[in-house]
């Protein structure tokens, strides 16, 4: 690659010393941290006198807050509520969103969408510049989705271009709502020589996209691949740069799609939208609280729902154990959707408290429909689906479960019971096996679902895998 003059130069600078070097080394010479040279363009020295002379702008001096103008945050509607619904009523004018996802997820399918969706409620236009693609196969996706005979065949403009310079000159002169780039990932600026992709190459690709939107007004929305553990490829840096990042997640040959925010600086990140993978693209579902359960002719050993809470919204998924016995050495812990090392925990206090050993035991546990659930409360039932899998007994019919697990085997309550209990209730559960003392859990029934209060592990063994319901139903609570 040649290189004009006068071009600005590019240095190897260190992530975690901040020393700057003329050419790539494995290792950092001033700390010695290995592979941490990353290839940046060095930027003009800023003016410092004009910094020192008293600035003028008002804006940069102290001001009260009640004096500060408040900005006029302009959202774009995406038009689909559930994913509006994440970003906190839209888009916002000068932001930049990450929109992360495992390959194949879905990420072009909803970013079209969304871009038709912005075009009919009220947007100008939309420039998808697209480096994965041709323009040829973004039009089959949208023939594909049916966008080709509305308002969006025209006012989504489409680019096959990866260089962050020309799209940004694509987007100054035809001044769109929003600018979408799929993907970071294969974005690039010509002054740089490492590949597409490179940390390098998608920090700098960012930070000049995220000047795009803030100097001409525009939401710039980024397709960010991400791994098989979960984290987004290219640097972390990108999640702390960009104003808000969301995922996409599912399992990519199941239909259904969780999207939700990771973080969000123009709204919560307790809203999750609901989407199911058809022909026609993602179509939101019509009881997401529903949507992650897997029906059953028969209760099944291993298996027991669980009322989660995804932000404001409960959502029901099952939880599914199998445990066998191991070969000698290792024996395996696999899991999926949800936290690998508190599954040992979790079978660390099983043996040790409730009598269901299985330290030589291979124990497999995953959620029905692709989800991830980080939430304690959902220990227990991931506890009760171990101990059902190896008694090979199930638990009792229409039966949910939550509450987190403590050291002692004692149940500790979790968060908004009775939101989750009430939409147990509404689905058609009849029982709950909940921890004592679960702040608004009324002891008794709710909607018409017995609620059963338990203190320990061991007593949730009993009570759901049938013995002495009874008995421990009528118990006065202890707090
Ligand atoms: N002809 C089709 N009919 C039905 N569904 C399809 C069809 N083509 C693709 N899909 C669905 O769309 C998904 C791919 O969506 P999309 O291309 O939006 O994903 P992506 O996250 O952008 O992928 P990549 O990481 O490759 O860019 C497929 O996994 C499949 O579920
Ligand atoms: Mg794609
Ligand atoms: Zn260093």
């Amino acid at each position: 690659m040649t290189r004009a003059g006068g071009r600005p130069q590019t240095r190897f600078v260190c992530q975690s010393c901040g020393e700057s070097f003329l050419r790539w080394e494995g290792q950092c010479r001033a700390c010695n941290a290995w592979n941490s040279l990353v290839e940046s363009v060095v930027r003009e020295p800023r003016r410092t006198a004009a910094r020192r002379a008293p600035s003028t702008d008002p804006a940069a001096r102290p001001t009260s807050l009640a004096a500060v103008v408040e900005p006029l945050v302009g959202r774009q509607r995406v038009g689909i509520s559930e994913l509006d619904r994440v970003l906190g009523g839209g888009l916002v004018a000068g932001s930049v969103v990450l929109v992360g996802g495992e390959p194949g997820i879905g990420k072009s399918t909803l970013l079209l969408q969304a871009a038709a969706g912005v075009v009919a409620s009220g947007g100008s236009s939309v420039l998808y510049a697209t480096g994965e693609e041709s323009a040829a196969q973004v039009r089959l996706r949208a023939a594909r989705l049916g966008l080709l005979d509305g308002p969006a065949a025209e006012a989504i403009r489409v680019v096959a271009e990866s260089d962050v310079g020309r799209i940004a000159e694509f987007a100054r002169a035809e001044r769109p709502d929003v600018v979408v780039v799929d993907s970071i990932q294969t974005a690039t600026v010509d002054e740089l020589d490492g590949a597409a992709g490179s940390v390098g190459q998608v920090r700098e690709s960012a930070l000049r996209l995220m000047e795009l939107a803030k100097g001409e007004g525009i939401a710039v929305v980024l397709v960010g691949h991400v791994t098989k553990d979960g984290s987004l490829a290219g640097p972390k840096t990108l999640e702390h740069l960009v104003d808000a990042v969301i995922n996409i997640e599912g399992e990519r040959f199941a239909a259904l799609r969780l999207v939700r925010a990771s973080k969000n600086r123009f709204g919560s990140i307790e809203e999750v939208g609901v989407f199911e993978m058809g022909d026609v693209g993602l179509s939101e579902v019509a009881d997401p609280a529903r949507a992650f359960l897997s029906e059953h002719d028969a209760p099944a050993a291993g298996s027991v729902v669980a009322p989660t809470l995804e932000g404001s919204r409960p959502i029901l998924v099952e939880v599914q154990a199998l445990v066998a016995p191991g070969n000698v050495g290792m024996p395996r812990r696999t899991a999926s959707g949800v936290d690998s090392n508190r599954i040992g925990l979790l079978i660390a206090v099983l043996g040790r408290r409730a009598g269901i050993g299985l330290a030589t035991h291979d124990v497999y546990v995953n959620l029905a429909g692709g989800l991830s659930v980080g939430e304690p409360g959902l220990d227990l039932p991931i506890a009760l689906a171990l101990a059902s899998s190896l008694r090979d007994r199930p638990v009792r019919d229409l039966t949910v479960a939550i509450g987190e697990v403590g050291l002692l085997g004692e149940l500790r309550p979790v968060a908004g019971v009775d939101r989750r209990l009430r939409e147990a209730a509404r689905l058609g559960f009849r029982r709950a096996v909940v921890p004592v003392g679960a702040r608004g859990a009324a002891v008794g029934r709710v909607n018409g679902m017995e609620v059963l209060p338990v203190g320990t592990l061991r007593e949730a063994i009993e009570v759901s895998l049938g013995g002495a319901a009874e008995r421990v139903a009528s118990a006065p609570a202890r707090c």
